[in-house]
Formats: C-alpha cells, structure tokens, sequence
C-alpha cells in the first residue's frame, strides 16, 4: 500500500513512521510512506499557501491554488482510491474504517492547519473526512498518524503473528480480554490459573468471557452496535 501525506509541517511526521511497526512494514515493502510539503506548490516566493478568511475572523485558511496544484500534481503519478482530509467535523475514525482503508492501494491524505483548509477543495477532490475523536488539534499530522498506524498494521504480513490484529480490542466489537506476563506472583497478585493450565480451548473461552465483561462495563455502546 502507498500513502501520501500533503502538510505544512512536514517535521511533524518525520518520526511516527521510522519506529516500531511501521518500520517493519516500510522495511518489508509492504507500506510506503511519503510526506510531501505543501509548500512546493506555494502560490509566490514568499511560499504563501495560507490567507486570510473571507467574512474575517481569527486564522488562516489553506488556499485553493497550492492544494488543487499538489493534488493533482501527486495524482498525474498515482491513481487514489480514497482522498482524506483528516478534520475534527469529519466521520469518527473506528476499527470498522480502518479495515476498510486497509483494503485499498493507494491514499492520499491531507492535513488541515490553522482553521483547515478552502471548503471548495474538499467538495471538489476529498472521498472521506475523518475525525480522530471529538477534540481540535493545531492540525491534521498528529491525526494523520494515527491513521496510518491503524491502517498500516492491519495489511497482511506487518504484524509477526498473524492472528494479533483479529484479536485486537474492536474487532468483532468487543475490548480486548487482559493480558499477563511472568512473574506469575508478583506481590502477592497472581495470573489467572486457566492461563497456567495449559488448556488452549478454555484459555480461548476465558478471553472471550473477559472481553464480554469489559465491554458490558466500559463500552456498552460498542455491544449495542451504536458508535
Ligand atoms: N485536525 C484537528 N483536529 C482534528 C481531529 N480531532 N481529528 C482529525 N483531524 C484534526
């Protein structure tokens, strides 16, 4: 899967990508990142690709020109299956989302700064708005991230084990059961004793009981089928 990013603030995401898992998945050619700078395609040589608000207010708007001459600038080389602008207003990113995203070849997401970017763009060239949760960040890389890290890690072949993902909390709606690693004692709290016994089919029943029970807690919606 390729993903491109279009920002202001290219720095911002030169590091979430370069660790861990999505490492791996970059080093393995199954993800590739790449973040391109807004700025490339500013409007003067000042590097302007922000201005004023019509009507007036507070902040800066993402100009039409800049956005319009990288979209279609990044587009005459890949063809889109999906165009994201990542918004606070946009669809509550969930599991559900993610997989579906996961699915596709190639994306190009965009990040918002300041007040966001001209309404005439996301009309014309964006497929999906997301939202990583209802609060407003200084923009959309942070966002961004999280966004490539939920999708990257459900491609096949990131993840070593393969079922990881399948058991990730969300899948099928329901948390993720808890999980225990050595000493079985530690100060006195032990590990559950069906996880020491050895027997994978009531170890396999114990999760899914766990996991009924943190979700009727913590997330009833999710058991309900509401988001
Ligand atoms: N940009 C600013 N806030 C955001 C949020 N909550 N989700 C996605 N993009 C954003």
């Amino acid at each position: 899967m390729k993903i491109d990013i279009l920002t202001v603030v290219p720095d911002l995401l030169a590091s979430p990508f370069s660790h861990s898992i999505m490492k791996r998945a970059q080093d393995k050619g199954l993800l590739h990142v790449q973040v391109h700078n807004l700025r490339q395609w500013a409007i003067n040589k000042q590097a302007q690709v922000d201005d004023y608000q019509y009507g007036g207010g507070a902040g800066m708007v993402l100009m039409c020109e800049p956005l319009a001459n990288a979209i279609e600038s990044l587009q005459t080389s890949t063809k889109y299956d999906a165009i994201i602008y990542m918004t606070p207003d946009g669809k509550t990113l969930n599991q559900q989302t993610a997989n579906q995203l996961s699915l596709q070849e190639n994306l190009l997401i965009i990040c918002g700064h300041y007040k966001g970017i001209d309404e005439r763009i996301r009309q014309r060239f964006i497929t999906h708005e997301i939202s990583i949760g209802d609060y407003v960040l200084s923009g959309g890389e942070l966002a961004a991230a999280v966004l490539v890290d939920a999708i990257g890690r459900l491609l096949p072949g990131v993840l070593n084990d393969e079922t990881s993902a399948l058991t990730d909390s969300f899948q099928d709606n329901l948390l993720a059961p808890p999980v225990y690693t050595r000493p079985a004692d530690f100060r006195g709290d032990k590990v559950p004793d069906i996880l020491l016994q050895g027997d994978p089919r009531k170890v396999e029943e114990w999760r899914y009981e766990q996991s009924l029970e943190r979700t009727k807690m913590r997330r009833p919606d999710l058991l309900k089928g509401e988001e």
